[in-house]
Order: structure tokens, then sequence, then C-alpha cells
């Protein structure tokens, strides 16, 4: 097992710093900056499905609905085509609404979950067009789909997903690229500067998991919290859900994501001095709501964690700490604001002795209700 490893104490550190290598097998073959083509045998066979779809349902749970959240976000900017996002275990069982001109897209990382499982077959049998987002090549949701995309991300053996959930973003963005592309969504320019940055993604994603000494001196100072709470907007309010499932899976502290823009209905009666609070803030995307939203948890003492682009000024003269990650497009960057997020969490589970692979009460994949 040690040697699975490869050097790193656990699997979750050696998935997360996988990512810059299989985010790039992702893309591999694919996307063609240069000339300016992406290519996916399964999105250029059934084109027309998804061209001519009303709307596109995202079904999927945990990490992946996640992921979902974030393609609803890319590909209604981009291609803009309706998303609708589903947890697969509420869309079997609400008797939801499916027509034969739906596209259906399940993302799942090991391919076996029952509820996804179970929300596909009954799309099929309204007459969906099924595509399958799965990291497992020959598993159940692949194999039931009609056509889909593989994510390349290798074996994830860490039950809390990680390098699946950035393939999965990679793969969808690809797609809501592809879309964009044939239905002149995009311009010209904008579609060729997303490809161009896209592939610049695993450099980026590198330099991102450089904020590690960062992530472990943060980690000692909020690790006996008991509370953490986590705000984003836009494309990075699926990241902030995203961090706080990981805290809560592994380091069994409770986390709560939210839109920043929300708190004030709500979290924000929760704050006080003992309140950790991590906002992601990059410099593309609301910047001046966020810091508005930052400035409310300072007024009332939170101790604020924030994630900004390199060179930030405004928000480290209010925050207790900041997290630096290199600048890039506000549609891209959960690939790179979810990277300390990940790390953040992986130290806070090492320093309170909890078991990171193999976290209490949870499996690897649900295969039964
Ligand atoms: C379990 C895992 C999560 C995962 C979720 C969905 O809860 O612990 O990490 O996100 O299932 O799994 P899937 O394989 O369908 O992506």
């Amino acid at each position: 097992e040690q040697i699975e490893k490869g050097g790193f104490d656990h699997f979750m550190l050696k998935e997360i710093f996988e990512q810059p290598s299989v985010i790039k097998d992702t893309y591999r073959g694919r996307l063609h900056a240069d000339k300016g083509i992406i290519q996916m045998s399964g999105i250029e066979d059934n084109l027309e499905k998804f061209l001519n779809a009303d709307r596109i349902i995202i079904v999927a749970c945990g990490t992946s609905w996640h992921a979902g959240l974030v393609a609803e976000y890319i590909i209604e900017e981009f291609a803009r085509i309706s998303v609708e996002v589903e947890y697969a275990s509420e869309f079997r069982y609400r008797n939801p609404i499916i027509n034969s001109k739906d596209v259906v897209i399940a993302i799942s990382q090991s391919g076996e979950t029952a509820d996804t499982m179970a929300a596909i077959k009954l799309a099929k049998e309204q007459g969906a067009f099924v595509f399958g987002v799965c990291n497992v090549v020959g598993s159940s949701i692949s194999r039931e789909s009609h056509a889909g995309a593989y994510t390349h991300a290798g074996p994830e053996i860490g039950v809390a997903s990680t390098k699946a959930f950035t393939t999965q973003i990679t793969v969808l963005t690809m797609l809501a690229l592809r879309l964009a592309k044939a239905k002149g969504t995009l311009t010209h320019s904008d579609f060729h500067r997303y490809l161009l940055e896209l592939e610049l993604i695993p450099e980026k994603v590198k330099e991102a998991l450089g904020t590690i000494e960062r992530a472990k001196e943060i980690a000692a100072a909020f690790k006996d919290a008991p509370n953490c709470l986590y705000l984003g907007r836009g494309y990075n309010f699926p990241v902030a859900l995203e961090g706080a499932l990981k805290l809560k899976e592994i380091s069994y502290i409770h986390a709560e994501g939210y839109p920043a823009a929300e708190m004030k209905h709500g979290p924000i009666a929760l704050i006080d001095e003992q309140m950790p609070v991590v906002v992601i803030a990059p410099k593309q995307g609301h910047y001046d709501k966020i810091v508005s939203n930052i400035q409310e948890i300072k007024s009332r003492s939170g101790k604020i964690i924030a994630v900004v682009t390199k060179g930030d000024t405004q928000v480290r003269e209010l925050a207790d700490y900041v997290i630096e990650i290199p600048e890039t497009s506000d549609a891209l960057s959960p690939l790179i604001t979810t990277i300390p997020l990940q790390l953040l969490s992986y130290y806070i589970a090492v320093y309170r002795d909890c078991n990171v692979d193999q976290p209490r009460n949870l499996a690897k994949s649900v295969t039964v209700e």
C-alpha cells in the first residue's frame, strides 16, 4: 500500500497532487487549442441531440453533484442551453417531467451509484437521451448511458473525491465549449481564449498546489473549530459547497457552504469571533460584492480565510489569512480555487488524527440505497 501511495502519507494527498497530470489526461487528444478544435466522440456522434435539446438535466450525488452545479453555470453561459441540476435521489422519486427532447447528463466517478443509476433508467424510459460522465471505464452507468465521455482521472481510492471533481469539470467545460462552437454563442475570440486557458490549467493547478504550506498553517490554527462556513458567489458558489463537504467528510467538523449573498438570510447569525469563514474571492467574478460580504463578516469579528488572486491587496487588508492562487477567467476558476480548499480540509483532518482515506460512515461508492 505504501508503494501505491507513491510516497504520500495518504491516497487523498496523492490524488490531490495528481490533478495537474490527470486534467491533462482528460483533455489530451480532445482539446487542440492551436487548431481551435474540441472533439469528444460521444459528443460529435450525438451533437444534434444536444443542439435540439430544450434543456439539459444533470443528475448526480455528492461531489459529482457539485461538479454538475459548476457545469450548469458554464453550459448556460457558454452554450445558452438551460440546465437543471438534480440530486439523483430526489429526481428518481419525484415523478419529474421528462420528455424525449431532454438530454440527461449523469455524472458519477464510480459509475455505480445506485440513485444515479435509477435516475438514468427513469430518464431513458421516458425517452430522454442519456450522456454519462464517468471515471470508471465500463462501469454500470457508463454502460447504461446512450453515450458519454470518460474523465480519465485514474483510480480514485480516497473516499473524499478530489481529482474526480476537477476532471469532471474539465470534461463538462469541454462539452460547454463544443456546444458553444456549434451554436455560435461565444465569439470566436472568446472561444479561442478559453481553449488556450484550459490548456494552461494544469500548470496553474500545479502552482495552486504550492499553497500547501499556507494550508498547513491555517489548518493548525483552525483544527479545533467546531464549525466552519464557506462562502462563494457565481462559479465559486459550488466550490464553497464542495469545500464544506470535503471538510465535514474527513474532519467531522460541521461545515456549511453558502452563496455569499445569502449569508444575510441566516448564516450571518452564526458569525462571532469563534467562527472561521472561508471566502472564495478571486479577482474575476463578483469581486466587489464579495469584498463587501467580507466586510460584513469582519464587522462581526468572524475569522476570515480568503482565497484570492495573486497580488490582491484589498481582501488582504480585511482577511485574517489569505491563500493566493494564480489568475484565471471566472468560468475556469473553480478548477483552481478548489485546490487550496482540498489541501486545507486534508491537513485539518490530519491534525485531528482522522482516518483521511476512509472516514467513518462513508463509502467510496454507494451502490445500495
Ligand atoms: C459517495 C462518495 C463521494 C461521491 C458520491 C457520488 O458519497 O463518498 O465521494 O461524490 O458517493 O459518487 P459517484 O461515484 O457517483 O461520483
